[in-house]
């Protein structure tokens, strides 16, 4: 893509509290992906991990914290544009909280029960595509992503012929991309448009498949609105085939 894409979320939302802010500054370069170079995904971790997945989206990081904390042997790179979202996961990692000033004259870590699985690209993941390679990711997660509900915003919606032609190059064959929605309109638009692609398989055999959370789950702030709402959310799995 050589023209910057435009985004039409929120970048940033109230303001960024004193610890967060501080995580920003000091812990965020430690775990920051930059996309000027190429790299593949064994790059960014210390160590090599067995299996890589990418989070698009993670919002306020509770299920990307949760599921780097479960799985210490998968390399995860979470993408998040909004800036107090990145604060908030950084805070679950470090646990690192409001209030405790006495810890930001500390040198800030990973808690100690967490393995140094987490990588951020902070910026519109489109501009990550171009830098990852070919079959990098065994997963690839997209949950609650903004709906645009109106016709004429639907050129806006995250599912699109483009940028499944990137998620497709990006999974290795046989991996999956998870999709969660909320939104009634999202859910039909998420399947018209996955069955129209070649590349990708929906594996639910029953409706239990995909009215239920998957096994390694863990709930994200937008499942919690929506059930708080009456909302009933889904969870689709398409298999790269
Ligand atoms: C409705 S929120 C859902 C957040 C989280 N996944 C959850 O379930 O609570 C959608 C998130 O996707 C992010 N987002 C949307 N488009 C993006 C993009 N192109 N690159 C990175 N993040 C994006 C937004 O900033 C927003 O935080």
């Amino acid at each position: 893509m050589n023209e910057k894409p435009k985004f039409f979320g929120r970048r940033k939302g109230r303001v960024i509290h004193k610890a967060k802010s501080f995580l920003l500054d000091n812990f965020l370069p430690q775990i920051l992906l930059s996309a000027e170079k190429k790299f593949a995904p064994a790059e960014c971790f210390a160590t090599p991990k067995q299996r890589y997945s990418l989070e698009i989206g993670f919002g306020d990081g509770d299920h990307l914290a949760t599921l780097s904390q479960r799985q210490p042997d998968t390399g995860f790179i979470g993408v998040e544009v909004y800036r107090n979202g990145v604060a908030h996961l950084l805070s679950l990692m470090t646990g690192l909280k409001e209030g405790n000033d006495s810890d930001l004259a500390q040198e800030v870590k990973l808690l100690s029960d967490r393995a140094d699985n987490v990588r951020i690209f902070d910026d519109d993941v489109r501009l990550l595509f171009a830098a990852l390679p070919d079959a990098s990711f065994d997963k690839i997660y997209l949950l609650f992503p903004d709906p645009w509900p109106k016709n004429r915003h639907a050129e806006r919606r995250f599912i699109n012929p483009d940028n499944l032609r990137e998620l497709s190059r990006l999974l290795k064959k046989g991996g999956i991309l998870q999709v969660a929605t909320d939104h009634p309109i999202y859910k039909k638009w998420t399947l018209d448009v996955m069955h129209k692609n070649p590349d990708f398989r929906w594996t639910a055999k029953c409706s239990d498949d995909w009215r239920n959370p998957p096994a390694d789950w863990a709930e994200t702030k937008y499942q919690r609105k929506a059930i708080r709402e009456g909302r009933r959310p889904v969870f689709f799995e398409f298999e790269r085939v």
